[in-house]
């Protein structure tokens, strides 16, 4: 188990089942397999790969994941329903390690109106779902649904209900995205500080994007004593998206000074995983995108293109290959200067002009690129034979 004094978070994919929520994000079979089979490469410890009592599709999906994939833990998600949970165990009686997660809305605004159910008996239905659960695994996770807009006391004794019934694992999921970083780091803190038994069971933090603070919301969390993130790749999911897995472990990795935390994703592994859920899903990913992003590593003023030529890090927080890219890109635009474009001369072979012919190639470069959005190198080339053609 892994406690608050321990350093390692749990990295628990769900882009199989929360970024399958997404609309018009669904995947086939063929389509899940390869995507949990990038996500057990990657080092993920927990892949949801769906939802047994959902459709047959998904039960499906379930158990071939489940042959499939041999290292990492396989969940299965349910509600808080006999049936459910009876398929999610079944779904998941090929795989090596076996997660039943199951779920109940604990807020007053869920209770009331979705479940319909008073406070009493949604604490009897968890006890009974996590009994039924731990009937059937030995790793049982309960999520708190609009955990984060559930009033303490009662989420506490929610907590201690499932600790109590056999739950390993406790997520409080801020499913509507409405936390603010430090107030879901002060309650996951609150949770586990106040609930008798909390120190029996790992707790999870699961974010929604609503407000764009998903992965902060998640370190806060971690902060706070969680050590397990549900996340999803490119942070694909229901409405706004969940929490970007690529964006939480390079946060961890890249800021271990500050969030002294390790994962066991094997970084190299995101720009490949990333491409993969963007050609499946067809969602393309913003270029702007932090990790994945076309532009997260490419730089076009002249000012950072400078100061990259002379050292990666004024302008660069982590690698291009500490997350699978070969190298950043220079992009040769109207903001460009001389100094990279002399590099980028020098990439394409030539080496030995004069400075007079770099100078008026320069400015013919800086016309060009004024009337054309993107320069590529074969425009580059172009200018600079007709310019030696002249001379
Ligand atoms: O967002 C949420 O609350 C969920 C739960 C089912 C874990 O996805
Ligand atoms: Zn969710």
């Amino acid at each position: 188990m892994t406690h608050p004094s321990s350093d390692r978070v749990i990295i628990f994919d769900t882009t199989l089942r929360d970024g399958e929520q997404s609309p018009g994000a669904s995947m086939n079979l063929e389509e899940k397999i390869r995507i949990a089979q990038t996500l057990e490469e990657m080092g993920v410890d927990v892949i949801e790969a769906g939802f047994p009592a959902a459709s047959n599709g998904d039960f499906e999906a379930v158990r071939e994941v489940g042959r499939v994939v041999r290292n990492a833990t396989i969940a299965g998600l349910c509600r808080a329903h006999r049936n459910d949970i009876e398929r999610a165990a079944e779904a998941l009686k090929g795989a090596a390690r076996q997660r039943i997660h199951t779920f109940i809305s604990t807020s007053p605004l869920h209770m009331k109106y979705k479940l319909q159910m008073e406070p009493d008996a949604v604490v009897q239905a968890i006890w009974d779902s996590v009994s039924l659960a731990r009937n059937h695994v030995e790793d049982v996770e309960w999520s708190a649904e609009d955990g984060s807009r559930t009033e303490l006391d009662f989420l506490c004794r929610c907590v201690e209900t499932a600790i109590k019934a056999g739950a390993t694992t406790i997520n409080i999921p801020d499913t509507v995205g409405y936390a603010v970083p430090e107030e879901y780091g002060a309650l996951i803190r609150a949770v586990r500080e106040k609930t008798p038994n909390s120190d029996q069971a790992i707790f999870s933090v699961h974010c929604h994007n609503d407000l764009g603070l998903a992965v902060a919301n998640s370190l806060a969390g971690v902060a706070g004593g969680a050590r397990q993130v549900e996340c999803t790749i490119n942070g694909l999911g229901e409405r706004a998206g969940n929490a970007a897995l690529e964006e939480i472990v390079m946060a961890l990795r890249t800021r271990a000074d500050y969030l002294p935390y390790k994962t066991g994703i094997k970084t190299e592994t995101i720009t490949r995983a990333s491409r993969l859920v963007s050609t499946i899903t067809g969602f393309v990913v913003q270029p702007n995108k932090a990790i994945v992003g076309a532009n997260a590593f490419a730089h076009e003023s002249g000012i950072h293109q400078d100061g990259m030529l002379k050292h990666a890090g004024t302008y660069e927080i982590m690698t291009p290959e500490s997350v699978g890219l070969n190298r950043s890109t220079l992009v040769m635009g109207k903001h460009s200067g001389r100094a990279a474009f002399r590099a980028k001369l020098k990439e394409l072979g030539y080496e030995d002009m004069g400075d007079n012919a770099v100078n008026e190639a320069f400015r013919r470069f800086k016309d060009l690129a004024d009337r054309k959005k993107d320069v590529f190198d074969e425009d580059i080339i172009a200018l600079i034979d007709d310019e030696v053609g002249r001379q």
